[in-house]
């Protein structure tokens, strides 16, 4: 009877969610941290983070959005009324904020390089190219401008009650995307001084792995990636039917964007080492954008591979966004009751009040790395604060409160409805009571001491 509707709704939400996990935390955002992080050392921590943390997370988060088909706030409203459990979603839907407000200003970036890349505006030489990035982010209004653009773009989708729109981009990119990072690899690895660049991404320096900042990084751009940790996943949870099994929607999930994350950095290291002086933690949050564009250059026809790659990972930074800013707006919708226009509207616009000044410290970085308590910049700041803290401490709370509050069996109850697929459903919860609090905590006070010690 309505044979095309149900595979619609089967793979929408694996669209849906992969479409939000995939986006600049894969391409951007994990090579910048494999960069600053050592290398493969940081690669193994993560994989480790995304195994033996995220993914058990994951599946509770999903389980816990599906069966209470509310926002953050209410879900856990839902199976813990009058308690003070509605703080967790409260910390969910300010994370949400609060992420979009510095990945705008990113996505920014990779929207103007659409048309530097086709252009070949930022040059070709390595010097000229790492120029060209810093003038180009020390200019404020620009800056703001490309933000204010991401922003109007993202709340128009959520405007248009997208969710159809959201799934049938994803479909068309994802696959273009992978395509297009499959020869950029084959390309990067070919190049002379790639064997150099391999070996810093696949040979780990053990004295990396004892590094309590590198495995708390790792830990961060974990559930960063996985859009974990601050009801994306959650919400979007919420529109699962029960005819799909949560367990294998989430090992494609998984699958998708570690694989995504891992391929992006088979085309940065082997390329950036194949630049004389290359030093991998250098250029901070503008290392693919200083490496890419050489890549390019040293393709035929690379001014067509770099505009093509640029409007695809603006296109994955959107679906990114739009799922970020869902968490805000279903909570103004679900719990205050607001019109989804008002929702949107107010939340579109306080994101980027917040995220003006991710976009103009770039230019004035000498105001916000000066700034006494901090001494970091505005959006290291951001990230440091919801990625490294904020979402952890979201799977971790999570983790306790599916394991100990709405407890194992119940929500073993919902995860294998319709006879859904579901191997190591014993050590699934074992994970969630025990391994996954203890070890996000650990990692978490680790890093405080360290911080402050
Ligand atoms: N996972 C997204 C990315 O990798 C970012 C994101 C984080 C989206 C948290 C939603 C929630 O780009």
């Amino acid at each position: 009877m309505t044979d095309r509707g149900t595979w619609g709704s089967r793979f929408g939400f694996v669209l849906a969610a992969a479409g939000s996990a995939v986006g600049l935390g894969n391409i951007w955002g994990f090579p910048t941290q494999v960069g600053q992080g050592g290398g493969a050392a940081f690669v193994l921590l993560y994989l480790a983070c995304i195994v033996f943390i995220c993914f058990p997370i994951l599946i509770a988060e999903l389980a816990l959005g599906r069966r209470t088909q509310t926002d953050p706030v209410g879900a856990f409203r839902a199976v813990q009324p009058n308690s003070r459990w509605w703080m967790a979603g409260a910390i969910f839907v300010a994370a949400g904020v609060g992420i979009l407000s510095f990945y705008a200003v990113i996505a920014g970036w990779t929207l103007a390089y659409i048309w530097f890349a086709a252009t070949g505006a930022a040059g070709s030489s390595a010097e000229e190219i790492g120029a060209f990035f810093t003038e180009f982010t020390s200019s404020g209004p620009v800056n703001l401008f490309l933000t204010f653009v991401i922003m109007a773009v993202t709340g128009g989708v959520l405007l248009g009650g997208v969710r159809s729109g959201i799934e049938r981009m994803t479909k068309l990119m994802m696959p273009m995307l992978i395509g297009l990072l499959l020869i950029l690899a084959a390309r990067a690895v070919t190049l002379p001084g790639a064997a150099e660049g391999l070996a810093y991404y696949l040979r780990p320096d053990f004295s990396r792995v004892f590094d309590i900042g590198t495995v708390n990084a790792a830990l961060g751009q974990a559930f960063f990636s996985l859009s974990l940790g601050m009801g994306t996943m959650l919400v979007y949870g919420s529109y699962l039917t029960r005819r799909e099994g949560i367990a294998k929607a989430a090992l494609m999930v998984v699958g998708l964007d570690t694989a995504i994350a891992l391929l992006a950095g088979f085309i940065i290291f082997p390329s950036g080492f194949s630049i004389p002086g290359f030093d991998p933690s250098a250029s901070g949050p503008g290392l693919i954008f200083v490496v890419l564009p050489r890549l390019f250059a040293t393709l035929p026809g690379g001014s067509l591979f770099g505009a093509a790659f640029f409007i695809l990972l603006t296109m994955a930074a959107l679906t990114s966004a739009v799922s970020l800013l869902e968490v805000p707006v279903a909570h103004c919708i679900d719990a205050h009751g607001w019109p989804r226009r008002k929702a949107v509207i107010v939340m579109t616009l306080g994101t980027f009040c917040l995220a003006a000044p991710s976009a103009l410290a770039n230019g004035a970085s000498r105001f916000f790395s000066a700034l006494p308590v901090v001494g970091m910049d505005f959006q290291t700041l951001m990230i440091t604060m919801w990625n490294n803290f904020a979402l952890p401490i979201g799977g971790f709370l999570t983790a306790v409160f599916v394991g100990y509050v709405w407890r194992i069996d119940k929500a073993l109850e919902e995860l294998l409805a319709e006879q859904a697929w579901f191997p190591g459903r014993q050590l699934w919860g074992v994970l969630i009571r025990y391994a996954c609090p203890f070890a996000i905590v650990v990692i978490l006070v680790y890093t405080v001491l360290s911080m402050i010690g």
